[in-house]
């Protein structure tokens, strides 16, 4: 399977990087590709709300940016992993531009291939996740009808576990 993940994290060694890379390691072992962008390191702008996507640019953002790398894995991703600390409540702002962005290319439907979705998140305090499950279950399952395959918070006992055993577990066959 083809799994694009996302880390919003600045922090290269953070708790939100641990949880991606426990995720990326447990999933490749059992033959799934899986690419991770840190868009913190990325040039992705917020959206413009110009609506050209969904008018003359037939679904093209009309920004040029490092969105277009995104853009062109969403395609055929089969799997979504929004990974991201928590900033005042939400996730932080350079994941919340990336998936604003996502206006053009998974509203009002994802890409046929996309079909599972996964958060990562990491706060200071527990029961900060309010907000990030909100638009979790509201955008990604509820509006576009993904399947679940959880939520998990560096305050979750053992959620390094959890996350092996999740990406050990994905449904869809590997990739030859
Ligand atoms: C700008 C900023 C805002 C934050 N806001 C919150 C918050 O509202 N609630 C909270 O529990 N932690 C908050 N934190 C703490 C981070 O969520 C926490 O340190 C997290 O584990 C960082 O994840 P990382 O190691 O993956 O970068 C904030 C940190 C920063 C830098």
């Amino acid at each position: 399977m083809k799994i694009l993940v996302l880390n919003g994290s600045p922090r290269p060694k953070g708790n939100t990087a641990g949880m991606v890379a426990a995720f990326r390691e447990t999933a490749e072992q059992h033959g799934h590709l899986v690419r991770v962008f840190n868009v913190c390191r990325m040039n992705i702008k917020g959206c413009l709300a110009c609506e050209r996507c969904h008018g003359k640019g037939e679904g093209k953002c009309a920004q040029r940016d490092d969105m277009d790398t995104i853009y062109a894995e969403l395609k055929d991703t089969e799997m979504l992993v929004l990974a991201a600390p928590i900033y005042y409540h939400g996730i932080s702002g350079q994941l919340k531009c990336a998936i604003d962005r996502f206006y053009s290319a998974l509203y009002p439907a994802a890409p046929p291939s996309l079909k599972k979705a996964a958060m990562f998140l990491s706060s200071g305090d527990p029961d900060m996740y309010v907000g990030a499950r909100f638009s979790f279950e509201g955008d990604f399952l509820g509006y576009l009808g993904l399947e679940d395959k959880g939520l998990y918070t560096n305050h979750d006992r053992n959620v390094m576990e959890k996350i092996r055993e999740m990406a050990a577990t994905l449904s869809c066959p590997p990739r030859p």
